[in-house]
């Protein structure tokens, strides 16, 4: 739960890419729980399903339809129909995700664009096409979540850094290109968080270091992102936000993958 009033996001509508599990689902529950109608768009329907159910089952309006991020057209449909489902859209959050720990000479040429596809491209075109659709025209709020590797060099981590510091970039050219029309564009960077499928695909050794660093939860994220779309953030765009509890500041703590 968060200390934020019930209403604040009454009548606004939130797309969340990757809304199906993990910390994406619990944006759309936070959101939702704060008045905002949720919809969640994901590459498998099950995930979809269940996650609506859950969100119904609080009382919160959900709108699920499968899409790739990578694909333009897919996307494109995905705002379309949440337009046509609930009349606006007020927030975006890029929070889908492609993730493996591997160091660059065990990853193909493939496997490093996949991810770049994912987190920097996939982003790129919701945010474009929200913009496009509805954004450029009401205004609104864009959130993407990234991860906290824009100063470091992190073994095993090159693929993401690079797309995820890509996306730290974009937030902060969309947030000045679109200032003037009233969209705010900030990013959320995560560090270890509990119980999600990134941090579940790191090996156990550094499974272990992590138990030793601070680890947050998915609500400490959802939280950040509830604060930042609301409009007592009425003047923050442009800007990332660590949320780590302080892990990535402590060089001793950071754990070796
Ligand atoms: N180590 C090295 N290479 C890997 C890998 C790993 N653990 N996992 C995938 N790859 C490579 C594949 O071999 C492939 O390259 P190739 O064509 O040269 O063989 C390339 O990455 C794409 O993989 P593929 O599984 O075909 O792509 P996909 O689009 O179906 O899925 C992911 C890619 C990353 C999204 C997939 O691994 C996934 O589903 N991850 C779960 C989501 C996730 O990670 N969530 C947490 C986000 S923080």
């Amino acid at each position: 739960m968060s200390d934020f009033k019930e209403d604040i996001l009454k009548g606004r509508v939130a797309l969340i890419t990757g809304g199906g599990t993990g910390i994406g689902k619990e944006i759309g529950r936070t959101l939702g729980r704060h008045g905002a109608k949720i919809a969640i768009t994901s590459r498998k329907q099950e995930n979809l399903d269940a996650a609506c159910a859950e969100f119904e089952k609080e009382g919160i309006e959900c709108f699920a339809m499968t899409s790739d991020v990578r694909d333009p057209e897919a996307v494109e449909q995905v705002i379309a129909a949440t337009l046509e489902k609930f009349g606006r859209l007020d927030i975006v959050i890029n929070n889908a995700a492609g993730m493996f720990p591997a160091p660059i000479e065990k990853m193909s040429y493939n496997a490093f664009k996949t991810i770049v596809d994912i987190d920097l491209l996939g982003s790129y075109n919701v945010t474009k096409a929200a913009y496009t659709a509805y954004l450029k025209e009401h205004g609104g709020c864009i959130v993407n979540i990234t991860a906290p590797f824009e100063h470091w060099g992190v073994s095993s981590m090159a693929h993401v850094a690079a797309a995820k510091t890509g996306l730290m970039s974009l937030t902060r050219s969309c947030a000045v290109e679109w200032a003037p029309l009233g969209i705010r564009v900030n990013s959320v960077a995560p560090g270890f968080i509990a119980e999600t499928e990134g941090v579940d695909r790191f090996s156990e050794k550094a499974a272990d270091e992590m138990d030793k660093a601070l680890k947050g939860s998915k609500q400490d994220i959802a939280n950040t992102v509830l604060f930042l779309v609301s409009d007592s953030a009425r003047f923050i765009s442009g800007m990332d936000i660590r949320v780590d509890g302080g892990a990535t500041i402590d060089l001793l703590r950071m754990p070796v993958v």
